[in-house]
């Protein structure tokens, strides 16, 4: 380690990777805000001046494709997201000091001010490139709109990243076979002039910053290839209109590449933290300048940089490249401080497959909510089951068995046991001090915690606290208070007063991995304030000398509900192997005569103007001498409908009833055969095959 141990006198920021705003959060991405937010928490436990800041990625394409898809304009669209964002963090307990986003006025004006000091440092080249075009759709595409073959490795890759191969960052141009997502059409390249950072002047500079870079080890070693061979030039523009313009290029259709403001965000909200809260209490430009100042170049010189403050970055592997190659160079063009630690976390799948968003192979943040489970035992489950680089799987097995085994058999049970006895017996914490032997291991327990935080050891900072607690039950188990307490009250005495200072010692330790749970047990004892702010030497003053009937911290996982949950897991990671399948042996390739997809495009309020709805057939009559067509009664949640509709050729009639569809119910009446229709059942394709919901809507609700 070649930094000063933690922790510093000076500030320190903690940023994890910024989720696009363009989709559901699923458990792979909490595994970093969780890890991030932990860490954040036990810095300051440890007496770091620290501020804990991400925000939403607005811009590129992975939010423009999804807005599409969607018939928004991007801004409308990522905006909703983030405000979801903003409220299912804090119901994972991950509480940022700051949350902004990349297309608010501070990001917008920071990144044009780096872009500005690169251009006048001369590290921005013009340079004509082959960029994949769609002659068809009349479009440029710019990275998610084009699909091929990794150069690298070989494996299909999109256009700027090689998400499911070597993981590396592609350029404009690179991507072999490129096809459009837009049409399906084999792209063009066409020659297009953009705009380049030179990497290649901050080679010498990166190739010592990797040297001194501390975190998880997958960070510094994976971008050693890179940054030793020959540094290919970084586009930093792209043909599109949704993004931060290029500074001076207002009327120009380019707009800077998404990676260019995305890690300035961090800068930013840490800004914003500062702005809101004083500088005299959190100073952004202690932590992210070089000495309250920006010296651009790009040498580095120790003395510069002593006085500036501590960058830790906590991030998945996939996007290891962009912030140990691009993004240090990026800072010390614009005369920035530079990252201390990169902690890379492995990725988070099910049953050895990646998630995949797009084939819903996944479980999603909310899902877990909703299954009732308190956010603590997930932040408890991902953060320690295993070190922070190793890919995991999440199983509800494992999950179910962990919390019924560590939190409610160890930590819960023997803070309850502990509590309750010296309650009752004492009316609180007994009048003797804590024996040698116990506050020896309460302090192992504290250092160890330091040395996990000096280490960036989340796991074993998330551990520290439940050791304990085994600790405490074998403790309380060898000495039986319950049988000393007739034979050698004194000993007895002194056996809960030891098991209540251990309980208090955990509610210190854990907080940083269950601050609800650490709350709760803080309250137990009626100690007073927050153990938020309690400080590590906490973990040895005496608790109050009365407390009330201690109440359960934590209750068992029932095996139905895990059993549940684990068949619903099934039949969704079955549907999206099937997807895959279908992908693969090219089965529902597009035949020749399907129509192309309509140019035409419809508002999302044109959309809106349609009302439909799940509908349940109740009973389906067929309609003599009409080859195809059923007179069906829909209920529609709140009314019964006649439908007339042509789906003989494909339906069983007698099958139909109970059947869930999708009804246009504001479509205009007709009468067909004397039959009057009232609406109109959506079914594909020549033979009416007959369109039906996925899980359980109910009758009445709207399609959107
Ligand atoms: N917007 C970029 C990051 C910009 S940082 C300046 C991005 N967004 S993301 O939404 O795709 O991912 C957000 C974070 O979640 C990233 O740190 C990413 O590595 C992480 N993960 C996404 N899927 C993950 C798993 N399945 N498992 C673990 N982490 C995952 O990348
Ligand atoms: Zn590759």
């Amino acid at each position: 380690m070649s930094h000063e141990r933690l922790p510093t006198d000076r500030p320190a920021v903690v940023t994890v990777g910024l989720p696009y705003a363009n989709g559901d959060l699923h458990v792979g991405h909490l595994r970093g805000y969780v890890g991030g937010d932990l860490y954040a928490r036990a810095l300051r436990r440890v007496g770091q001046q620290t501020a804990f800041v991400c925000g939403s990625d607005m811009h590129g394409t992975p939010v423009a494709v999804n807005a599409a898809e969607q018939g928004v304009d991007p801004e409308t669209f990522a905006l909703e997201w983030h405000e979801q964002y903003s409220e299912r963090f804090p119901a994972f307990n991950v509480e940022f000091d700051n949350y902004g986003h990349t297309h608010d006025e501070t990001n917008t004006e920071l990144t044009q001010a780096f872009v500005s000091t690169w251009i006048d440092g001369d590290h921005i080249l013009e340079r004509e490139i082959e960029v994949a075009y769609d002659p068809e759709a009349d479009r440029w595409l710019p990275d998610r709109y084009v699909e091929g073959t990794c150069p690298y490795c070989g494996e299909p890759a999109r256009g700027d990243e090689c998400d499911e191969g070597c993981q590396r960052h592609l350029e404009p141009g690179e991507i072999e076979d490129p096809t459009s997502t837009l049409t399906s059409n084999e792209a063009e390249y066409r020659t297009r002039e953009h705009k380049f950072l030179r990497l290649s002047d901050f080679q010498a500079y990166l190739q010592e910053f990797i040297d001194r870079l501390d975190g998880t080890e997958n960070a510094s070693n994976q971008p050693r290839e890179w940054i030793e061979g020959e540094l290919q030039d970084l586009c930093i523009t792209r043909d599109m209109d949704w993004g931060i313009d290029y500074p001076g290029s207002a009327a120009d259709d380019l707009v800077l590449y998404v990676w260019v403001d995305a890690p300035i965000e961090y800068v930013a909200s840490t800004k914003q933290y500062s702005e809101r809260v004083g500088a005299e209490t959190y100073d952004w430009e202690a932590v992210w300048k070089v000495g309250n100042e920006t010296r651009p170049g790009t040498e580095w010189n120790k003395e510069w940089f002593e006085d500036s403050g501590e960058i830790i970055h906590v991030i998945g592997r996939d996007i290891i490249q962009h912030h140990t190659v691009f993004w240090p160079a990026m800072l010390r063009g614009a005369g920035y401080n530079e990252p201390r630690a990169v902690l890379a976390t492995g990725f988070v799948g099910i049953d050895g497959k990646s998630l995949s968003t797009s084939r819903n192979r996944a479980i999603w943040a909310k899902e877990y909510l909703d299954a009732g489970f308190h956010p603590d035992l997930f932040r408890y489950y991902i953060t320690t089951g295993s070190g922070l680089e190793r890919d995991v799987d999440f199983s509800w097995d494992r999950f179910a068995q962990r919390v019924n085994s560590e939190l409610v058999g160890s930590l819960g049970n023997f803070c309850y046991r502990a509590l309750l006895f010296a309650h009752r017996n004492y009316g609180g914490t007994p009048d003797t001090a804590v024996s040698e032997a116990v506050s020896e291991r309460i302090e192992t327990a504290l250092d160890t915690f330091e040395d996990g935080v000096a280490a960036y050891d989340i796991r074993t900072i998330g551990n520290v606290g439940i050791e304990l607690a085994d600790f405490g039950n074998e403790y309380i188990q060898r000495h039986e208070p319950w049988n000393l307490i007739d034979e050698d009250p004194e000993k007895a005495a002194q056996v809960i007063r030891d098991c209540v200072q251990l309980t208090k010692a955990c509610a210190v330790l854990v907080q940083p991995v269950m601050p609800a749970k650490a709350t709760r047990l803080w309250e137990q004892f009626e100690e007073t304030g927050d153990p938020g702010e309690a400080t590590l030497e906490d973990a040895l003053t005496p608790p109050p000398s009365q407390f009330g009937e201690p109440a359960e911290l934590f209750s068992q996982v029932e095996d139905d509900h895990i059993a549940d949950l684990n068949e619903t897991l099934r039949q969704r990671v079955a549907e999206a192997s099937e997807d895959d399948g279908s992908t693969e042996t090219g089965d529902e390739a597009t035949p020749a005569d399907i129509e192309p997809l309509e140019d035409d495009r419809i508002s999302f309020e044109q959309f809106r103007d349609l009302d439909v709805r799940v509908g349940e057939i109740v009973t389906a009559e067929p309609i003599e001498d009409a080859d195809e067509l059923v007179v069906l009664e829909v209920d529609l949640g709140v009314e019964t409908r006649q439908v007339v509709a042509g789906i003989k050729q494909r339906h069983d009639l007698g099958t139909l009833p109970g059947t869930r569809v999708i009804v246009l119910a504001n479509m205009e009446t007709a009468e067909l055969f004397g039959y009057e229709s009232d609406g109109m059942v959506l079914a594909a394709g020549a033979e009416a095959d007959l369109l039906t919901t996925h899980g359980d809507a109910p009758p009445g609700t709207q399609v959107r």
